[in-house]
């Protein structure tokens, strides 16, 4: 399975994704292209020093198509057949959703469909909620919405700034987003209507 993945910024997921693909954690996959939409994303850097391609497609005062029509050519040009988005902040426009639907995935740091969109670890501690924690879900055209494949539960406690509770989250993020890519890549997911089921194995 070739893998893209999308960044704007640090890229720990993408690292996360990227060294257990080399290590065969996620067997018969390949991280084929890097792609920031921001040119000083950190992240872009530390893919090149994985060996993985790497490359900003900035916006340019573009519309949201025209950028992803870019985006999507340079993945198709990599032969790729999954696209994870790890901390890309932005919405994909309808055409980028078409040309690669059911092979897109997000991670998000929050319960969905709590606490959807940006600062979502601010929007838990102000809720007061008692677990936060994160998601890995299908993307579709509405923000932080797709099927979910997998969550993980994490405590807020009582002296919890955004930063400690993200930096508790952040570690369940990188598990949870391997475990996802496996189980997609190794065909043990299926899909049925909004719920993400395991494959039924057949004997014969
Ligand atoms: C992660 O916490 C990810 O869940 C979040 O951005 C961070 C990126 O970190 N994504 C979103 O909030 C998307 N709505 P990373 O660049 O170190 O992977």
């Amino acid at each position: 399975m070739k893998i893209g993945i999308l960044i704007s910024g640090r890229g720990s997921n993408m690292v996360a994704i990227t060294e257990a693909v080399q290590s065969g954690l996620i067997p018969d996959s390949e991280v084929a292209v890097v792609i920031s939409d921001k040119s000083k994303a950190a992240g872009l850097e530390k893919a090149r020093a994985l060996g993985v391609e790497a490359v900003a497609v900035t916006r340019k005062g573009r519309t949201r198509e025209e950028h992803d029509k870019e985006i999507v050519s340079v993945l198709q040009a990599n032969g790729v057949e999954l696209v994870c988005l790890a901390g890309y902040m932005r919405l994909l426009s309808p055409y980028f959703v078409k040309a690669y639907r059911n092979w897109i995935l997000n991670i998000h740091p929050s319960l969905l469909p709590s606490f959807k969109g940006l600062d979502a670890h601010e929007q838990a501690i102000e809720y007061g909620v008692k677990l936060s924690g994160c998601t890995v879900h299908f993307v579709d055209e509405h923000l932080d919405h797709g099927a979910i494949i997998l969550q993980k539960a994490v405590e807020v406690k009582d002296d919890d700034t955004a930063e400690s509770l993200s930096k508790r989250i952040i570690k369940y993020e990188h598990e949870s987003y391997v475990e996802a890519v496996r189980r997609l890549a190794a065909g043990e997911i299926e899909l049925d209507g909004r719920r993400v089921k395991n494959r039924q194995k057949h004997d014969c």
